[in-house]
């Protein structure tokens, strides 16, 4: 396989595409990025990487981030997540209030805003600083020590960050919170501002790809772990758009407001998009065309 071929082909089809769809603007920060950019890149299990396009441009994570927090509860044994938070598509918003009640403080899923909140109280518990830990994470398995939270995107979405409060404490109200809600918010909202290229998260998800290893060959996940993640980014990790983007692209992914999608081929590689125009769920609309493409060009996908 050629994999510049692959992706300079993607690009040449979903060009129309590019700018489609809205840029996020509940957060002031995010309004403002051009909705032109277009990046997307591959990296393969055994460390070759490709890219095109605007791949080595950083932007906003996002909920991208929260693959991470999980991956990282999980390596550090913690399991007894899944007492206090479900592994159910949601068929809601992200960011849905109506549901977290409905279901008694425990989210439906991770990757829902609720569901993340309780991730990154745990990690809270289990390292002391969720940020300091993911960060650690994303600069080894990328080799990009300059990966940072981008403090601008961090402040305006934390004087903007009602809803996320509010879903914080429902879910302390049910009492399942541990540490303070301020406490979670600030470690939830700094991980959200990360600040990563196509070509970082390429390769800070190839341990998806290998089931679970990590860039030295030691294992972050095992490869049961691997799978439920990979599973659990199938069935939740678009948010109401999950069968829509199975049914198009079919392959674990997360997506994240700043317009980035994270999808992973099993045994083969991991690939980042990037598109900042959203669709009405909250996934990258040229992102979506992107993988779908991709899927239907190289015949990779899990089905
Ligand atoms: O908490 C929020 O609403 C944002 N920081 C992240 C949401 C997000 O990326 C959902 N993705 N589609």
């Amino acid at each position: 396989m050629d994999y510049q071929e692959v992706l300079d082909t993607v690009r040449e089809k979903v060009t129309p595409l590019i700018g489609c769809g809205r840029v996020a603007q509940y957060i002031p920060a995010l309004a403002t990025v051009d909705a032109s950019r277009f990046g997307m890149a591959l990296a393969t299990a055994d460390g070759e990487v490709h890219g095109v396009g605007d791949w080595q441009h950083p932007f906003s994570i996002q909920s991208l981030s929260k693959v991470f927090s999980l991956a990282l509860v999980l390596d550090r044994g913690g399991d007894q997540v899944w007492r206090r938070v479900g592994r159910e598509p949601s068929g809601s918003p992200f960011n849905s209030l109506h549901q977290l009640e409905r279901d008694r403080g425990i989210p439906r899923n991770p990757f829902l805003n609720a569901g993340a909140l309780v991730v990154v109280d745990h990690l809270v518990s289990l390292t002391g600083d969720p940020t300091r830990a993911v960060l650690d994470l994303l600069r080894a398995e990328t080799g990009n020590v300059d990966i940072k939270v981008d403090d601008d995107v961090a402040k305006s979405e934390a004087h903007h960050r009602h809803r996320n409060a509010a879903l914080a404490h429902l879910i302390a109200s049910y009492d399942n919170l541990t540490n303070p809600v301020e406490v979670v918010l600030d470690q939830y909202t700094a991980l959200c501002a990360i600040v990563m290229s196509c070509d970082d998260l390429a390769r800070a998800g190839r341990f998806l790809a290998r089931h679970g290893r990590r860039r030295d060959g030691t294992r972050l996940l095992s490869r049961s772990n691997a799978k439920r993640l990979n599973a659990t980014m199938l069935t939740c990790g678009t948010y109401d758009s999950a069968g829509e983007f199975a049914y198009r692209v079919g392959l674990p992914a997360k997506s994240g407001v700043g317009g980035g999608i994270l999808a992973v081929v099993p045994n083969r590689c991991a690939v980042a998009v990037w598109g900042p125009g959203l669709d009405k769920s909250g996934n990258s609309c040229a992102g979506l065309a992107a993988l779908d493409t991709f899927t239907t060009v190289t015949g990779w996908s899990v089905f």
